[in-house]
């Protein structure tokens, strides 16, 4: 694994310790998860002990330590998106893709995760895929998102 992104990534926030959950955010998007080797390389350079950095990594849900998928769908279990049929979707997905939330597709394609209130109750339920909001989710709308990752992954 090249970890010399790691240094970039320090180095434009400074290699300032008060930097280091938006260093983790950057690190994340380079490798689409936080493998061991960056985090310790971050630790290093920012001399923080290895544990603190695990501490905050495993503290945010926006971080994830195990390898993520090409696409990361997000649906949204909050209180609104719940009673607006939630659940519904999330097994309609699960059901599509052969996975359960948490999980992610053999091919690498998808990563299926459950997330508390996106702040767009008002268009629930959400689905979030790839940091993009899809509001106002039904059956059919779930399917055809469902049927567009499945292309990507081809
Ligand atoms: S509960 Fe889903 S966006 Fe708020």
């Amino acid at each position: 694994m090249d970890i010399s992104h790691v240094d970039k990534i320090c180095k434009d926030h400074g290699n300032r310790q008060d930097q280091l959950i938006g260093i983790l955010q950057d690190v994340q998007a380079q490798y689409r998860y936080l493998p061991q080797k960056p985090l310790e390389r971050v630790s290093e350079l920012l001399g923080i002990p290895i544990a603190q950095v695990f501490s905050v990594a495993t503290f945010f849900r926006a971080f994830s330590l195990e390898p993520r998928g090409k696409n990361v769908c997000q649906v949204c279990m909050g209180t609104a998106c719940h009673v607006r049929g939630a659940q519904r979707l999330l097994e309609e997905i699960e059901r599509g893709f052969g996975i359960v939330a948490g999980q992610t597709t053999k091919d690498a394609n998808v990563t299926l995760e459950t997330v508390n209130c996106v702040g767009a109750c008002a268009l629930g339920p959400v689905i979030v895929v790839n940091e993009e909001y899809h509001g106002r989710m039904d059956g059919t709308k779930t399917a055809k998102l469902i049927e567009d990752l499945k292309t990507k992954g081809e």
